[in-house]
């Protein structure tokens, strides 16, 4: 990845950047010179069993950023409070006078069977995967549209290219940000905001290297673990790998930063083969 500041002057807001794919396209922007909003920190949600990001890991974000000369700005913010995320907006406007960039990245998973599916795990899914996308869209078009520029990437996934059983909920909200962004990119495509899509398949981040990812990909065995496991996820994918490093995912999204202004409305599987099987 080139580390020329193709992006100096340029304000970045990355939403998940405590850690895990979003701490990585922060570390990326900022290394091209760009200014970064790191926002994450969610309030707690019953339905999700694993721990998200803490004011811990942001800082450590930020510390990283910072150790690469750039400007990083925490943001304890929840993306399914719209207030939030808006005084967010607001801040770096008041501080820097621009947003150049928006990483639409945070997000929760969970699986279970659709009819399992409690109401408080579908609102806390689409309340952070698909309106807290909404949230972050919404408020920096305004600005994005009066510089006259803008670069925003969305995360979806796979997900959001496939069925996949027992994740009904998490793919809802994973197809629904691709109608989204593509619906966007339209709205703004003569204002010089480009609106792109991500679908990474497995990254080794947080949010599944934990047991009961293991359980989904291994159901007969007893307890397994990560070892155990690693063998079956090769298995799935075409490239014969376990799963993407979030700087695999890091590599597309810059591709549609660093992009001139003629690619919008895309969506970029990262699929380790699998995009070979579908459409
Ligand atoms: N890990 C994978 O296999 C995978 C695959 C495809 C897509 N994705 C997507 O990639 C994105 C990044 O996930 P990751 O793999 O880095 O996982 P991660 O859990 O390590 O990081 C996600 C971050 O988002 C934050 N977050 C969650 N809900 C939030 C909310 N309501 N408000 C603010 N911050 C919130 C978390 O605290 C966490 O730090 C997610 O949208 C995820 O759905 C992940």
């Amino acid at each position: 990845m080139t580390d020329s500041l193709e992006l100096k002057g340029s304000v970045a807001i990355v939403t998940g950047a405590a850690r895990g794919q979003g701490r990585s396209h922060a570390l990326a922007m900022a290394r091209q010179g760009a200014t970064i909003i790191a926002v994450d920190v969610p309030q707690k949600m019953a339905s999700v069993d694993y721990a998200l990001g803490t004011q811990a890991d942001l800082d450590e974000t930020v510390r990283l950023v910072e150790a690469t000369g750039a400007v990083c700005i925490p943001e304890a913010a929840d993306v399914r409070d719209a207030a939030a995320v808006n005084g967010v907006v607001e801040r770096a406007i008041e501080r820097f006078g621009r947003i150049d960039i928006l990483l639409a990245n945070a997000g929760i998973s969970g699986m279970g069977p659709l009819e399992q599916v409690s109401d408080v795990e579908w609102e806390e899914m689409v309340g952070t995967n698909l309106t807290g996308v909404f949230h972050c869209l919404r408020a920096v078009i305004p600005t994005m549209r009066e510089q006259r520029f803008g670069r925003i990437v969305v995360t979806s996934s796979m997900g959001g290219r496939m069925g996949i059983p027992n994740l009904a909920h998490y793919n809802a909200t994973k197809w629904g940000v691709i109608g989204m962004a593509k619906s966007l990119a339209l709205e703004v495509a003569t204002v010089g905001i480009t609106v792109n899509v991500v679908c990474p398949c497995t990254v080794a981040t947080p949010m599944v290297l934990r047991d009961e990812m293991y359980k989904l990909f291994a159901p007969d065995l007893e307890d397994p673990d990560q070892k155990a496991v690693l063998d079956r996820f090769r298995r799935v994918n075409p490239i014969p790998e376990p799963w993407l490093q979030a700087e695999d995912v890091t590599r597309a999204v810059m591709y549609f930063v660093n992009d001139p202004g003629t690619t919008t409305g895309e969506v970029l599987e990262i699929g380790l083969g699998s995009s070979a099987r579908l459409h």
